[in-house]
């Protein structure tokens, strides 16, 4: 199996609005795929497709080489999809420990969760300092790096991460994505970010999604990073 996710031509409304107009793309396993664009574009909507939070009226999702369209979100994610989404959603009044604690799914054993414990304290060595502080009074990066952290703590095959380096600074920003690279080798990612600067080195494959569908698709990172005219365009990024 070379794709851990497919999306087959997906028209998505949430109430009477079009959002997604025919969103396909492929998230080949083992690899970094960016899912690019602008605020309002449909990078959010398309992760909450994945999981079953705005199922398509058409299309299809494929993960593992079956069907998963039409499934309620908790046996999406049962599968082994791990969610990060942009709003963070950690508990502030839980430890950090606790934090983890409770993302525990019932088909992820304790000694399992210790490992994957492990894992996390590899990746994010802070976290090990944290441990029993409230998730609450952490800075905005060691949020994030939780964020992640609990998308961890059960063996996930693929993670859908939402924009990240939202609101960190970029020191900040550098540190998460250097450990998200690390992380390439435990799991398959599609990465949502409007920041294309901060991800550009990470990403495998691209997609650039405007107005609910995709404008531009690719595997050559370096052919992209010097398109300085399609990058003002779709990302705003400056000439
Ligand atoms: N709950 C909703 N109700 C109506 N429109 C929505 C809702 N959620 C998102 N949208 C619209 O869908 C479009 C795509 O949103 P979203 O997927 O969140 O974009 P992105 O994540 O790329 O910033 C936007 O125009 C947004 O206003
Ligand atoms: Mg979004």
């Amino acid at each position: 199996m070379k794709n851990l996710l497919e999306i087959q031509d997906a028209h998505v409304y949430i109430g009477s609005f079009y959002i997604l107009q025919g969103i396909s793309l492929v998230v080949p396993k083992g690899e970094v795929t960016l899912l690019l664009g602008r605020n309002g574009a449909g990078k959010t909507t398309t992760m909450k497709t994945i999981l079953g939070i705005y199922p398509p009226k058409e299309g299809k999702i494929i993960f593992r080489e079956e069907e998963i369209t039409n499934l309620p979100t908790h046996k999406i994610v049962n599968k082994g999809i791990g969610y990060v989404p942009d709003t963070r959603r950690i508990f502030g009044t839980l430890t950090v420990e606790q934090n983890l604690i409770v993302s525990r799914r019932k088909a992820t054993s304790h000694s399992e969760m210790q490992e994957r414990l492990e894992l996390i304290f590899d990746l994010f060595p802070d976290i090990r300092g944290f441990l029993k502080q409230k998730a609450g009074t952490l800075s905005g990066g060691q949020q994030q790096m939780l964020a992640v952290a609990r998308a961890l703590v059960n063996n996930n095959d693929l993670l859908l991460i939402d924009e990240p380096t939202e609101g960190l600074s970029p020191l900040l920003a550098k540190n998460l994505i250097a450990s998200l690279s690390r992380l390439k080798e435990f799991a398959t990612i599609l990465l949502v970010e409007q920041n294309f600067r901060a991800v550009s080195k990470l990403g495998d494959n691209y997609y650039i999604i405007d107005s609910g569908k995709i404008a531009h698709e690719g595997n050559n990172m370096s052919e992209l990073i010097e398109d300085k005219v399609l990058l003002a365009k779709y990302l705003g990024v400056s000439i």
